[in-house]
């Protein structure tokens, strides 16, 4: 009698590549990330794991977020999230550049740092500096009691489950979700948003597991996508606002497994120089989803238009308008446009997924990169 059956086989659920696996196992990492984080009423946020006293919450007058690789373009969201909703200016930088740039930190700056890991050197490093400058430090990260959840003073764990493919996708979006309570919780404390809107926002939160659920039911729709991008070598991605933050993530995902060189524009910014490396038939992925920047992106499409461009553009269902402006259209559930990025992002993944594996390459151990990077 004999069984084929491995250990790894197993691990991955019935999924070919771990990638994939963890791409489905989202709507779980969201739900667990906000678990009993959202009160029973469904209407605020309690973050007991995170000490401050309201008095420090008000002494902050700056926030750095501070990542590396995806965990840095989450804090770009995370960026959007605070000072929206706690009305509170943040920088968002690279670690390897912060640690050496003498930042400007001071007892008043909240530091955050999000890890996957909590073993990046260079994420590590600039906590330490931002402690010896006095700063607070608050980590978010999926591994509990890692070396940054040690070190920094408040610990969000996004409970986002073993990571095992190169390629962050759960843990991104896990961190997104934790940038959501984190902003929630500092509105809360500081009174800067009403207690109505607070729970409009919350309630459309709880509302994201379900609607990731949508999108990956049609999931294999992404795969003739990604088969089309897969014979191209240069693409771009563009967006405005949080739509560009997205594009960003979108874009290093598929460079990091499929290997296409792609490039994430700020829409308004194409025209600036990048515009030139438009010609007939280059893929560019426009990511309209920002209802108030809707016209303008749509204007920037009709300029990549113009130069030839093949466009494939991502909207959020109900809208009718940007059918009429690109070649071809994708469409993701409706939430409020900050809460977006937790929906956008998913087709991206599986666009990069299907794109490398439509070439051939190990989606799950791509060339040249590694999971943790624990040197500098
Ligand atoms: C490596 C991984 C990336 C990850 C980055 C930061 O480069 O390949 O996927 O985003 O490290 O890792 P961290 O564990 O700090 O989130």
């Amino acid at each position: 009698f004999y069984v084929d059956w491995d250990i790894i086989t197993a691990e991955k659920a019935g999924f070919d590549h771990f990638m994939l696996k963890e791409i489905y196992e989202q709507p779980k990492a969201y739900r667990d990330t906000m678990g009993s984080r959202i009160d029973e009423s469904g209407t605020k946020v309690v973050l007991n794991e995170v000490k401050m006293t309201a008095e420090q919450v008000k002494s902050i007058q700056q926030v750095h977020i501070i990542a590396c690789g995806t965990a840095y373009h989450a804090g770009l969201v995370g960026k959007s999230i605070i000072e929206k909703l706690a009305r509170i200016p943040v920088e968002t930088d690279v670690a390897s550049e912060y640690r050496y740039r003498s930042p400007i930190i001071t007892p008043n700056t909240l530091v955050i740092v999000v890890s996957q890991s909590g073993e990046t050197a260079d994420t590590l490093a600039a906590l330490r500096e931002a402690k010896r400058c006095g700063a607070r430090v608050v980590a978010i990260t999926n591994v509990v009691g890692s070396s940054v959840a040690r070190e920094a003073d408040d610990v969000i764990v996004t409970w986002a489950g073993p990571e095992i493919a190169v390629a962050s996708t759960k843990a991104y979006t896990s961190q997104l979700i934790a940038f959501y309570l984190f902003g929630l919780y500092l509105a809360q404390t500081l009174g800067s948003q009403e207690a109505e809107y607070i729970a409009s926002v919350v309630s459309e939160l709880k509302e994201l597991p379900a609607k990731v659920e949508q999108i990956l039911e049609q999931g294999e729709a992404f795969k003739d996508w990604a088969e089309q991008v897969a014979s191209h070598n240069n693409l771009f991605f563009i967006g405005r606002g949080l739509d560009y933050a997205v594009a960003l993530e979108g874009s290093l995902k598929l460079k990091e497994i499929s290997y296409i060189h792609s490039e994430a524009y700020p829409a308004g910014e194409l025209k600036h120089g990048t515009l030139a490396l438009i010609e007939e038939g280059v893929p560019v992925i426009a990511l309209a989803i920002q209802d108030d920047l809707f016209e303008k992106t749509v204007s920037n499409i009709k300029e990549v238009k113009a130069r030839g461009a093949y466009v494939f553009g991502l909207h959020a269902e109900g809208e009718t308008e940007l059918v009429k402006a690109v070649d071809q259209v994708f469409s993701i559930p409706h939430t409020l446009p900050l809460l977006s990025p937790a929906l956008s992002v998913v087709p991206l993944q599986l666009l990069a997924y299907y794109a490398s594996l439509a070439r051939g390459n190990d989606v799950d151990k791509p060339r040249n990169l590694a999971k943790s990077v624990t040197v500098e």
